[in-house]
């Protein structure tokens, strides 16, 4: 049984201030949440965020929105997962669609990305998707299987607590959504593929979630179709109220 996840993506917003206010606003709320409710925000709301949630928190979790191989070294500008270990984040985004468009991550970075995730206790949210041109020339599964080659040679023993995350590129901070059969087929295959390339088994316990314009109107849709685990949220989840309301509704079709 896969547990179901709203994973809220800040990307560049909120000073540790401002998500202490969000954390206080939401933390009762999601308590009782079946789903596991994931903050990912930027590096320095970090440390404000666990202490204000303590470790007890069994509804959210913490996780950063990028990190680079290494555990130390002359790259100026990065944080190491050492770094986020001693933050205590339980997740990671790797390789989502703006790091691959606007600071040029490559497949094989984002690979080595996730090894370190891995080595360092770190659970990885792995973003793949297409663009809409992409889309256009019918190249949606070529464009993902190249995004998901690294998975073959993934440890096998934490492969299956794997995270990944549909964003078509076209979708992400437009208003525009893929219809809820379209991302459910597209998941549908991508947990094919994790057949293909690891195993069944692994293919049956990854969670795969949907990104791209969810907000508290459209999730129950998505979250309809059995392939998909969950949601990568970035807008509509830096407002609390709707933070909350996705999160329970979400539990409500998903929740044990
Ligand atoms: P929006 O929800 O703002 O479209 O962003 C999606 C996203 O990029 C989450 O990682």
């Amino acid at each position: 049984m896969r547990n179901p996840m709203v994973a809220g993506n800040w990307k560049m917003h909120k000073t540790g201030e401002e998500a202490r206010e969000f954390l206080s606003a939401v933390k009762e709320s999601v308590k009782g949440e079946t789903v596991e409710a994931v903050l990912c925000a930027p590096f320095t709301a970090l440390p404000p965020l666990r202490e204000a949630l303590g470790r007890s928190h069994a509804s959210i979790k913490l996780g950063a929105q990028n990190m680079h191989w290494e555990e130390k070294g002359a790259y100026t500008g990065e944080i190491s997962p050492l770094m986020l270990q001693e933050l205590e984040v339980d997740y990671v985004i790797l390789g989502h669609s703006e790091r691959r468009a606007y600071f040029h991550e490559t497949d094989a970075e984002i690979e080595k990305k996730v090894f370190s995730a891995f080595a360092h206790g770190l659970t990885p949210i792995l973003c793949v998707g297409e663009t809409l041109a992409e889309r256009e020339k019918g190249e949606t599964e070529q464009v993902i299987s190249r995004q998901l080659q690294g998975l073959k040679n993934f440890p096998k023993e934490k492969i299956s607590s794997l995270v990944i995350a549909y964003e078509p590129v076209w979708a992400i901070g437009t208003g525009k959504t893929a219809s809820a059969e379209e991302a459910a087929r597209v998941i549908g295959w991508i947990r094919r593929q994790i057949f293909t390339l690891v195993s069944e088994e692994v293919s049956r316990e990854v969670r795969i979630l949907y990104g791209g314009s969810v907000n508290a109107e459209n999730i129950d849709q998505f979250m309809a179709e059995e392939e998909i685990d969950g949601a990568l949220v970035g807008g509509a989840s830096l407002k609390p109220e709707s933070f909350v309301k996705m999160v329970e509704i979400a539990g409500r079709r998903k929740g044990r």
